[in-house]
């Protein structure tokens, strides 16, 4: 059995699925369900046995601890954390509470199990932590993508918390010999996205006749990666990376967010046309800048290709249609999310 955290949001939720439509082998599912937390992500696992789901805080250590002792995991795979960025910039406490205390909570939880195991057991043991490339900070426009050696410059409080916890899960492997790998991602977007993000947002917000709000010039650029293709990077990291490293995982797929915008407003004219014959781009809106807003991301991934040999399956423009076509046919999975919290942090943060 594997410990995966986070598995009712976003990239757990498609790691959960992926991971039992390839293996028999069961999984271990702790989420918060804090309003990122959908059950609804994972309702084709009803009544079956492999998936064993618990509502819990990954800061509760001797919860942690009893189902560790119970269901004796081979892995914990962790994407426990809150992700938005916007969100961190409104209040940032639970950033802090769950991303730096909570792995804090979890690491000590899964140390202590690991130090009992027996000896092939103790060896053979993981704990992957799911981190971001926004800990190394911003990019000009010519500077190289970011590498495993670059150094952290985290800007905002999400991006610091989660530096913070790679620094702890690398800090348990130095001083205590936790087995432990880490994985920075670029940007994903596919099914089960909280459209609170970038791509879900707007294509929700074309579907619905609203404005598509556009931060500042809409020139900065993200690095995305279909997220089944960061599902199968984590499992071939799992599998075969050597403990105590770092992989940066990445699409190769770099675009200013003006250009991304463009292209799922083509696609939805192709896909969905509006009534009125106009295109979705009339509803492009270029709103307020986001507070200290990373210009560039972007990801050098050969070393997760050069030594384990994982390379993404999908380009963005194969995965974006996957993604447009996807919420076309499961429009009730977001109107079952947009619930009172999710309208009021829209007009929070949109004034809408
Ligand atoms: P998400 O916000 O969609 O999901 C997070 C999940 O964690 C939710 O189900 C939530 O209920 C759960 N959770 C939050 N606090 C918890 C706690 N204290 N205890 C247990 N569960 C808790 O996030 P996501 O986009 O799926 O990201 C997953 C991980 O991947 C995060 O660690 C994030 O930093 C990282 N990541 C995300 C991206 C991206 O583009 N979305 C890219 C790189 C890395
Ligand atoms: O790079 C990996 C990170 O990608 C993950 O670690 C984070 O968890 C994830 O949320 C994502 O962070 P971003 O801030 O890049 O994603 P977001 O979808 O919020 O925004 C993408 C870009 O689009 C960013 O430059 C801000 C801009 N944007 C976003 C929203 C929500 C807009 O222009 N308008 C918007 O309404």
């Amino acid at each position: 059995m594997i410990l995966v955290t986070g598995g009712a949001g976003f990239i757990g939720g498609n790691f959960v699925l992926d991971w039992l439509a390839g293996s028999d082998e069961p999984v271990l599912n702790v989420d918060k369900l804090t309003y990122a937390g959908n059950l609804d992500t994972l309702k084709s696992l009803d009544g079956d046995a492999r998936h064993v789901f618990v509502h819990a805080d990954i800061g509760d250590r001797a919860l942690i601890a009893s189902l560790l002792a119970k269901h004796q995991p081979r892995a914990v795979v962790n994407f426990a954390a809150e992700s938005h960025v916007d969100r961190s910039i409104h209040g940032p406490g639970d950033f802090i509470q769950t991303n730096v205390v909570g792995t804090f909570n979890l690491l000590e939880a899964v140390r202590a199990y690991w130090s009992e195991l027996p000896a092939e057991q103790k060896a053979a043991f993981r704990f992957l932590h799911v981190s971001t490339d926004e800990v190394y900070g911003t990019l000009s426009a010519d500077d190289a993508p970011f590498a495993e050696t670059n150094p952290y410059e985290p800007n905002s409080p999400y991006s610091a918390s989660k530096a913070a916890s790679d620094h702890l899960v690398r800090a348990w492997h130095h001083t205590y010999g936790l087995p432990v790998l880490t994985t920075n991602c670029s940007n994903n977007y596919g099914p089960y996205h909280f459209p609170e993000k970038l791509i879900p947002l707007v294509i929700q917000n074309a579907l619905g006749g609203k404005p598509l709000p556009i931060y500042g010039d809409g020139q900065q650029v993200r690095d995305w990666l279909y997220v089944k293709d960061h599902c199968s990077a984590i499992r071939r990291v799992l599998e075969a990376g050597k403990v105590g490293e770092t992989y940066n995982v990445g699409g190769w797929n770099e675009k200013p967010n003006l250009d991304v915008v463009h292209t799922i407003c083509a696609l939805l004219d192709e896909l969905q046309p509006r009534g009125d014959g106009q295109s979705y781009r009339t509803q492009i809106t270029f709103v307020q800048d986001r507070p200290g807003h990373d210009r560039r991301y972007a990801i050098d991934a050969r070393k997760l290709e050069r030594e384990l040999g994982w390379k993404p399956a999908e380009t963005f423009e194969s995965g974006i249609r996957k993604t447009i076509s996807w919420y076309l046919d499961n429009l009730q999975w977001v109107s079952n999310i947009t619930s009172g919290a999710y309208r009021e942090w829209i007009s929070q943060q949109y004034g809408a």
